[in-house]
């Protein structure tokens, strides 16, 4: 399939959802609060690291109507930027979230594979939402997020993963779901080094397993030199 026509079935199938958290999650808005406690616990954990990244600034990516933003970011950051594609889900966004929400800040109207970061971010939240990127945008994507990390940042992708070696197309939604061995790989080509990895628990057996990564730029002194 041509990359065109990956992204405008893409943007077609996301046109047509309804502005809900069940529209949303493709009919699974019953798994949002497991979700959210999932990712609440792995931020609690990064929150202590030796050297954790900072709580002004956090970025979602693929915010569809803020899902994420309200219910995790949201709490945590003095201020959340969102970027999402659909124009009907960024309007959606700010009334769910609450334009005067003095916690909400820009909301970038682009997809991902052509949005250059203008801030610099403690956290940078990818969420079920990378799939709709070929692997050699996410790759760029990824390098982009990469130079908007403030020191200590990292950037979160929680994504489902395949349990097999096979890459999946889903021809509803126009999205690739990747086995974890390329995840890793384009991690990898990003510079990226992954500090930590969890599997989300409590999800219905007959869905992917999610996985969650944290992921800092590779520091000079991690390359080995042979
Ligand atoms: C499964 S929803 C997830 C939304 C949100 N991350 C959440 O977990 O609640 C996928 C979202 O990605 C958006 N999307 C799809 N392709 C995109 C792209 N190329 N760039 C930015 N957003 C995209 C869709 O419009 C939709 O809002």
């Amino acid at each position: 399939m041509s990359e065109t026509s990956f992204y405008t079935r893409a943007a077609f199938y996301w046109a047509n959802v309804p502005a809900t958290i069940d529209g949303i999650l493709g009919g699974f808005g019953h798994i949002s609060d497991i979700d959210i406690d999932g990712s609440k616990a792995f931020l609690r954990e990064i929150f202590r690291f030796k050297n954790p990244p900072g709580r002004q600034l956090a970025l979602d990516c693929g915010a569809g109507i803020g899902r994420i933003s309200k219910n995790l970011l949201i709490p945590l950051f003095d201020k959340v930027d969102l970027v999402e594609q659909d124009e009907k889900f960024v309007d959606a966004a700010k009334k769910f979230i609450g334009e005067n929400n003095r916690h909400l800040g820009t909301v970038y109207n682009i997809g991902l594979q052509h949005f250059k970061p203008q801030k610099m971010y403690d956290v940078i939240w990818c969420q079920w939402v990378l799939g709709h990127l070929n692997d050699y945008d996410l790759i760029s994507f990824l390098e982009r997020c990469n130079d908007a990390l403030i020191r200590d940042g990292v950037i979160i992708i929680k994504e489902n993963i395949t349990t097999t070696n096979e890459v999946d197309y889903d021809e509803e939604d126009s999205s690739i779901t990747r086995p974890y061995e390329l995840m890793k790989q384009i991690i990898d080509e990003a510079r990226l080094q992954i500090l930590k990895t969890d599997i989300q628990l409590g999800f219905p057996d007959d869905i992917y397993p999610v996985y969650t990564f944290a992921l800092a730029p590779i520091e000079p002194s991690d390359i080995e030199i042979v």
